[in-house]
């Protein structure tokens, strides 16, 4: 992704046996929908489709929570698809717009947790 290099992006992965089963970017970038000076946005979630449901995704975000707060980041922010939007919810992540489309994936939400 664009800006994947800068050294404010932060790439967080989760391995088993050496081997990732999950990832997770994120990059300093603000929305205007969100107050906050400091935010960090959220993309590339992904767990290894074998290793779904066992709260690997949870914990990528958890620690990136930690990550984030050491930083004093006031909140992270995603473009969450339709059908993630129950698994953020269940970390606390908060809807904050109606449905979008982005094209070529499908519908989405803007999500936002605060981490002060
Ligand atoms: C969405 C995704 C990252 C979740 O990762 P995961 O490791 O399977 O999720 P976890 O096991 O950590 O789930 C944590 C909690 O969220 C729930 N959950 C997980 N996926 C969910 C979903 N799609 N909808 C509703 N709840 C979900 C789990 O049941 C679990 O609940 P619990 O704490 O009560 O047990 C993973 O399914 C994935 O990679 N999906 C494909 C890519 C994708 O859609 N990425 C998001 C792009 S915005």
């Amino acid at each position: 992704m664009q800006g994947d290099e800068l050294e404010s992006t932060k790439h967080i992965g989760a391995f088993l046996d050496s081997k990732c089963i999950g990832v997770l970017s994120l990059f300093l970038a603000k929305t205007e929908r969100l107050p906050d000076s400091s935010q960090y946005q959220l993309r590339g979630m992904a767990v290894h489709p074998e290793h779904q449901g066992m709260n690997i995704g949870k914990k990528l975000i958890l620690y990136s929570v930690k990550e984030l707060q050491k930083m004093n980041t006031e909140v992270v922010w995603c473009n969450a698809r339709e059908i993630a939007v129950g698994f953020y919810k269940k970390i606390n992540f908060e809807v904050i717009s109606n449905q979008f489309e982005i094209p070529d994936v499908g519908p989405h939400y803007l999500m936002f947790k605060k981490l002060i």
